[in-house]
């Protein structure tokens, strides 16, 4: 139905909107439903999961995501959260759902797991079984963004209660909870990680970003509730997250786009990179490009080239014009089911755009740089660089447009959303039919939380206003010292051994970028370094073989560089 609608609409072309709006008069508290069957004990989806527990689909086989992902399950309690703190749904439902929520993830967070117990590193795991036990098979671990997006959550509700006179559960019960995640987060954040999609093991865009918000408004809630002790390790780490999140292993300023991962050997189109502006979107920090805001020049530019990196990947969008919503993945190299388009990517690009239409209103304007220029000049080939205030008519022409592409993506994800309204994980990049794991909780929450931002739904921010980037980011500026790194190394025909660090010269954790060493005194592997000043920096050694990277062990080795002159660090790979 919505696919014949969506056509006709598309046809005549000014009403596109119309057939939007049907889709989410259904489809909206569809995906409330979803979410609801896929949270044990209760959910109709959820049979023998723990109270609390979200089970990522109920599918078991090809593939099994019969498991409880730390990633998905906080993003989907955030959107609840949200609803409830807003009185969007403040039924005592739903307060019981989340408080059994908090119960599970507390037991969790002592479950001993193959990334450690509590105190050594367990928190990263990504997922576990849904009766609340560790699962012990091979799998990309750890994935760092999890304890971040979870104490985001947590936050958010225990704000929410504090301001509503439950100030001895927030202190007692919730905040020992919400510490351990935050301190997990200060203690690993410049470790390697898995990426959100499980794959590539570097430094990763949504993971940085996650981890600064969730460091950042942890600081807030702790000086809010009195735990006073924490704030300045928060902070100190938030500051040293944000430098990292300008590294030039992430925004490449040549093509406008985020790189994703500072590994994988990919192009880095990602969205990853649009996830992570949606779920750090502070509607008081407007437009601002240092926490690449949806409407920053920045993160409007990223949009642009990650989309349109899947206009020629998937026949579905063959024929589309190049200026208008196609279905997108989660990157174009994507080879997992084969690579398809996701329902949740699609949703994001959409909600990045309602972020930003719903920044520009509350602003009173737009603001077109060299940067976003490319961006809006897919609607208007005309357009200049300038500021454009709301009472005119290029801002109109302007917002209209963006409205119209917002709405095409989610008219994409309707046309290929099945009549009964049930959204998997993918559907074929060639017939546009379901593929992968059936109901997935995170494809509904994606939905739900777009469907909000289309409707300017407005959530509490986390203190990105007027943030700026530390002048004391290591290796900024200032004077170097000449450092000389050896490592002695036994290798085999062919391998090689490169380092990569926390500064810019050493390429920020970049196994793509790593820097190569000599073995002209092999078993000793050598490179001389210029690097700041009295700075702090970690690094660590990899090896190459074959296009495969070996991560040294944990934990990050570390120098602290004299004012002046020059050194040699002597290391034996670990
Ligand atoms: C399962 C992971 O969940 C998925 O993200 C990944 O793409 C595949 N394994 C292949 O590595
Ligand atoms: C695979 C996705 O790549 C990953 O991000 C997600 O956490 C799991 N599936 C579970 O949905």
């Amino acid at each position: 139905m919505y696919r014949l609608l969506v056509c006709a609409l598309g046809l005549a072309g000014t009403v596109f909107g119309q057939s939007v709006d049907s889709y989410i008069s259904t489809e909206g508290p569809m995906t409330k439903a979803g979410v609801l069957a896929n949270i044990g004990p209760n959910g109709s989806k959820a049979a023998g999961a723990s109270p609390g527990v979200v089970v990522a689909s109920p599918s078991t086989s090809s593939p099994d995501y019969w498991y409880t992902w730390t990633r998905d399950s906080s993003l989907v309690f955030k959107s609840l959260i949200d609803q409830y703190t807003t009185g969007i749904d403040s039924t005592s439902s739903l307060r019981t759902l989340i408080d059994e929520f908090i119960t599970a993830e507390a037991y969790i967070q002592t479950v001993s797991n193959p990334s450690g117990t509590l105190t050594t590193g367990g928190l990263g795991e990504p997922k576990f079984n849904v009766n609340e036990t560790a699962f012990t098979g091979t799998w990309g671990r750890p994935q760092r963004d999890g304890p971040a997006l979870r104490a985001t959550a947590m936050i958010t509700y225990g704000n929410w209660l504090y301001s509503n006179g439950n100030t001895t559960w927030v202190t007692s019960t919730l905040w020992p909870i919400v510490e351990n995640d935050l301190g997990y987060v200060v203690s690993y954040w410049n470790e390697s990680t898995y990426d959100l999609w499980e794959e590539v093991d570097s430094s990763s865009f949504f993971t940085t970003a996650v981890q600064h918000r969730a460091l950042r408004e942890g600081a807030m809630f702790a000086t809010r509730i009195g735990q006073t002790s924490v704030v300045s390790s928060y902070t100190t780490q938030a500051d040293n997250l944000l430098c990292f999140l300008q590294a030039k292993s992430y925004w490449n300023p040549t093509s406008g786009y985020i790189t994703a991962n500072t590994g994988g050997g990919r192009s880095g189109k990602d969205a990853n990179t649009l996830l992570a502006s949606i779920h750090t979107f502070d509607l008081s920090a407007g437009c601002d490009a240092t926490t690449f805001q949806p409407c920053s020049d920045k993160a409007l530019s990223n949009l642009k080239v990650y989309v349109d990196s899947f206009r020629s990947v998937y026949s579905i969008n063959n024929g589309i014009a190049s200026n208008a919503a196609i279905a997108t993945g989660r990157y174009p190299e994507d080879t997992y089911q084969n690579g398809n388009p996701w329902y949740l990517t699609t949703f994001a690009v959409a909600e990045q755009l309602y972020d930003a239409l719903n920044s520009w209103e509350a602003q009173g304007s737009l603001n077109v740089t060299s940067i976003s220029l490319p961006f809006f000049q897919q609607f208007s080939s005309s357009i200049a660089v300038g500021t454009y205030s709301s009472t005119s008519s290029t801002y109109s022409t302007l917002i209209s447009a963006v409205q119209s592409f917002a709405d095409g993506f989610v008219a994409i994800n309707a046309k290929y959303t099945p009549s009964d309204g049930s959204l998997a994980e993918q559907y074929s990049k060639s017939d546009g039919s379901p593929v992968s794991a059936v109901d997935l909780t995170w494809s509904y929450a994606s939905a739900l939380t777009a469907f909000e931002a289309r409707n300017n739904t407005q959530f509490a921010g986390w203190g990105a206003t007027g943030l700026t980037v530390p002048s004391t980011c290591s290796g900024n500026s200032g004077s170097t010292v000449a450092v000389t790194f050896n490592v002695d190394a036994t290798t085999v025909y062919g391998e090689n051994i490169y380092i990569t660090g926390s500064v810019d010269a050493l390429e920020n954790w970049s196994p793509d970028n790593a820097l190569l060493l000599s073995s002209a005194n092999y078993p000793t592997w050598s490179i001389t370094v210029n690097l700041p000043a009295s700075t702090n920096v970690q690094y660590k050694y990899i090896r190459k073989y074959n296009g495969a990277v070996t991560w040294e062990s944990d934990p990050n080795n570390s120098i602290t560089t004299p004012a002046s002159g020059s050194v040699t660090e002597n290391d034996t790979w670990r």
